[in-house]
């Protein structure tokens, strides 16, 4: 009995990654291990940050008055950020915004765990400023659904079971939805090349190519067109 809520827990986790949120999870000590984890996670990047994160922890500065206000739509939605202009967009992300599926890695542009959209573009939100991007389009693993309806590629990783420990796969499939989005039919080797640069330390590269592809067909199946998620206009 205990190895199931264990492995039910450890599923509703790996979805939460695919989906960008942390489904509830039953019962109550498995949240009360996820939330532990979740914090585990944070305090060592806080314990190691890397020189480009010197600047002061959002939590602080955005209680702050005199801020800059940026304003950035994220996931369809206006929104203005008073933060210092030395903020990564993967801090707002995160610790403004509250949108958690992206994942900080390595804070260093080297990981992918923290790929989003910017004006559909791949971007590694570690390593560009709230300030630069003023006025344009951000979409996280959370916007890549049209509402209750799964991306494709969410759908695609959910049936190849791709996630192990989950915490890449973020970063990995926001790279993918670029990538069909310019190359509807993409080869081994055209997805080894956009995804070079998203890292799974758990090794489920395979399935990932599996699960890119599959959503492909899907793609080609239903005559659909290619888009990294919901209209943004
Ligand atoms: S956390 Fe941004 S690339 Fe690693
Ligand atoms: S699934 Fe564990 S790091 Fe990729």
């Amino acid at each position: 009995m205990f190895n199931d809520m264990f492995n039910d827990m450890f599923d509703d986790m790996f979805d939460g990654q695919i989906l960008g949120h942390e489904r509830n999870l039953t019962p109550q000590f498995a949240g009360d291990i996820f939330r532990n984890l979740s914090k585990n996670y944070k305090a060592i990047a806080l314990r190691f940050p890397p020189d480009l994160h010197s600047s002061p922890l959002p939590s602080a500065v955005t209680k702050e008055s005199g801020m800059p206000e940026y304003k950035l739509k994220v996931n369809g939605t206006d929104v203005n950020l008073n933060v210092d202009v030395e903020m990564p967009l993967l801090w707002a992300l995160r610790d403004v915004l509250g949108l958690v599926g992206t994942k900080y890695g390595c804070g260093i542009a080297q990981c992918g765990a923290c790929t989003v959209h910017v004006d559909d573009m791949p971007v590694r939100s570690c390593s560009v400023k709230v300030s630069d991007l003023a006025g344009k389009s951000v979409r996280t693993i959370e916007g890549l659904a049209n509402g209750t309806e799964l991306h494709p590629l969410q759908q695609a990783w959910i049936d190849v079971d791709v996630a192990q420990c989950g915490y890449c796969q973020g970063g990995q499939i926001m790279s993918a939805a670029a990538l069909l989005a310019r190359n509807p039919d993409p080869s081994d080797n055209d997805i080894n090349t956009a995804l070079e640069g998203n890292y799974c330390r758990c090794g489920t590269y395979n399935r990932i190519r599996s699960a890119i592809h599959q959503a492909a067909d899907f793609y080609d199946a239903s005559g659909l067109s290619m888009n990294s998620g919901e209209d943004t206009a």
